[in-house]
Order: C-alpha cells, then sequence, then structure tokens
C-alpha cells in the first residue's frame, strides 16, 4: 500500500520542486528516471560513478545519517562544481524508511564531463 512509499522532494535549478513517491532500496538516480524528473543531464553514466551529474545536495540532519561515502564516490564527487559539505552522488543512495518527507536540492551548476567529451567529437 501507500505506506511502503517514501516521499521524496526534488528541488531543480530553476526552484521547481518535484515531489515523488519512491520506493525503498531505489537509488536517488533510480527515483529520478522512474518518475521522469526532469534534471537536464543528470545521471549521464547510469550510475557507473563515472560522471558526477548526478550530484545532489542534502539537508545537514539528514546528509548525517545517510550510508558512509565509499572512496570511489568520494573520488568523483571531487569533480562536480558546486561541491557542498552535504553533497552526495544520486547514483550512490539509496532510498530509507526515515527520508520520508525529505527534500534534496540540485545543485545549479553541473559539471558533465561526458557532455564535454561529446562536443569535442562533434567538433
Ligand atoms: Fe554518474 Fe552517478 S550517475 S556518477
Amino acid at each position: 500500500g501507500s505506506t511502503d512509499k517514501v516521499r521524496l522532494h526534488f528541488i531543480n535549478r530553476d526552484g521547481e520542486k518535484y515531489s515523488v513517491a519512491a520506493k525503498e532500496g531505489e537509488s536517488l538516480l533510480e527515483v529520478v528516471i522512474n518518475h521522469n524528473i526532469n534534471i537536464d543531464g543528470f545521471g549521464a553514466c547510469e550510475g557507473t560513478l563515472a560522471c558526477s551529474t548526478c550530484h545532489l545536495i542534502f539537508e545537514k540532519a539528514a546528509f548525517q545519517q545517510l550510508d558512509e561515502i565509499s572512496d570511489d564516490e568520494l573520488d568523483m564527487l571531487d569533480l562536480a562544481y558546486g561541491l557542498t559539505d552535504t553533497s552526495r552522488l544520486g547514483c550512490q543512495v539509496c532510498v530509507k524508511k526515515w527520508m520520508d518527507g525529505l527534500t534534496v536540492q540540485v545543485p545549479t551548476e553541473v559539471s558533465d564531463v561526458r557532455r564535454e567529451l561529446e562536443v569535442e567529437k562533434q567538433n
């Protein structure tokens, strides 16, 4: 029933808010994809820890409750623009029950390594 769902809110770059009912265990990248949340360039590497376009900013209290960050995620996160103290990569964060009502912010700038490479290829 609806009690299995975890309400999550995404604030997009333009300030637009998307509210979705996510499933426990989905990654935040999967939530964005499954709910067709229109975040330009998000999740370019499909969760393979190769792009940092899934950068999301958390509320401090929530950030402290997230699972520990892996070295690989940390390395990739270092490449993200607009890094904050409460930044994580959405493809590495899974939805948990306690996240019900959580709001995450999409950073205004995104370092889309892959897109830059594509542009290079086209030129
Ligand atoms: Fe590329 Fe998360 S989707 S690092």
